[in-house]
């Protein structure tokens, strides 16, 4: 049985990472077209390497929950019949053990060259504007995909959410494309679709099955049942 599930903000909600829809209609206090598209980025690069220089201390220090380290207990079992695409730019999938894993809006821990394209892995700020290690250009930026660009690896994503067996989708409000658009495409290739969210979202293809409540109570029960049903 082969099994995509798709991630956003709701699966590290509670290990402690802010999502990005809350009731203010803010980011951290900023709003979303200042920091995270490339016109905000051309308008105050100060304020944007800054404000994720911010979230990748922020990420460095709080830990994969329950609901990651499930979903990385599900792969140890099946191993690459399960194929996690996470919206999030932390790193707590990897750090709770998932191995088989897309980050389809790019990644904290990593940069971007503007200068030669390359994507080399980052721990350190980047507002200093320290030189790309393979062309010694100073021009990286954050490797997270902005509003108005393309997303990671659309190709292998479509190609598992059509081979699937099983779609499910984690922690995501369904608010932003393509990967609000999976669960139709799922679904129309014959998949059965799952919601975990701590609220149902208004997906326009309604899922054939939802679970409310908290990603570290619903995600490990449902890689239970999943296990036991096999
Ligand atoms: N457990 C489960 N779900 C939760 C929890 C929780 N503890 N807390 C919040 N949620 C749910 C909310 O109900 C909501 O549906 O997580 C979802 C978070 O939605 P968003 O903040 O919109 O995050 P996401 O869907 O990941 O955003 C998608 O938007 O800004 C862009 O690129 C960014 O990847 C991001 C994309």
């Amino acid at each position: 049985m082969r099994i995509v599930v798709l991630t956003g903000a709701g699966i590290s909600a509670e290990s402690g990472v802010p999502t990005f829809r809350d009731a203010d209609g803010l980011w951290e206090g900023h709003r979303v077209e200042d920091v995270a598209t490339p016109e905000g980025f051309e308008a105050d690069p100060d304020l944007v390497l800054r404000f994720y220089d911010e979230r990748r201390r922020g990420v460095a220090s709080v830990t994969p929950n329950a609901a990651h380290e499930a979903l990385a207990r599900l792969e140890r079992e099946i191993g690459d019949d399960l194929l996690v695409v996470t919206q999030n730019v932390d790193d707590l999938h990897e750090r709770a053990g998932s191995r088989n894993l897309v980050h389809m809006h790019g990644e904290l821990r990593r940069a971007l060259c503007l200068s030669c394209g390359a994507r080399p892995e980052w721990t350190g700020d980047l507002l200093d504007r320290p030189p790309c290690p393979e062309c010694g250009e100073r021009m990286l930026r954050p490797d997270v995909v902005w509003f108005g660009e393309l997303p990671y690896d659309l190709d292998r994503i479509e190609r598992a959410v059509i081979d699937s067996d099983v779609f499910v989708s984690v922690g995501t409000s369904g608010a932003v494309y393509p990967a609000a658009g999976y669960v139709a495409l799922a679904a129309a290739f014959g998949a059965r679709t799952v919601e975990l969210n701590l609220v149902p979202s208004d997906a326009l293809v309604p899922f054939d099955e939802v679970r409310a409540g908290a990603a570290t109570e619903v995600v490990p029960a449902w890689v239970d049942d999943v296990l036991s049903a096999r």
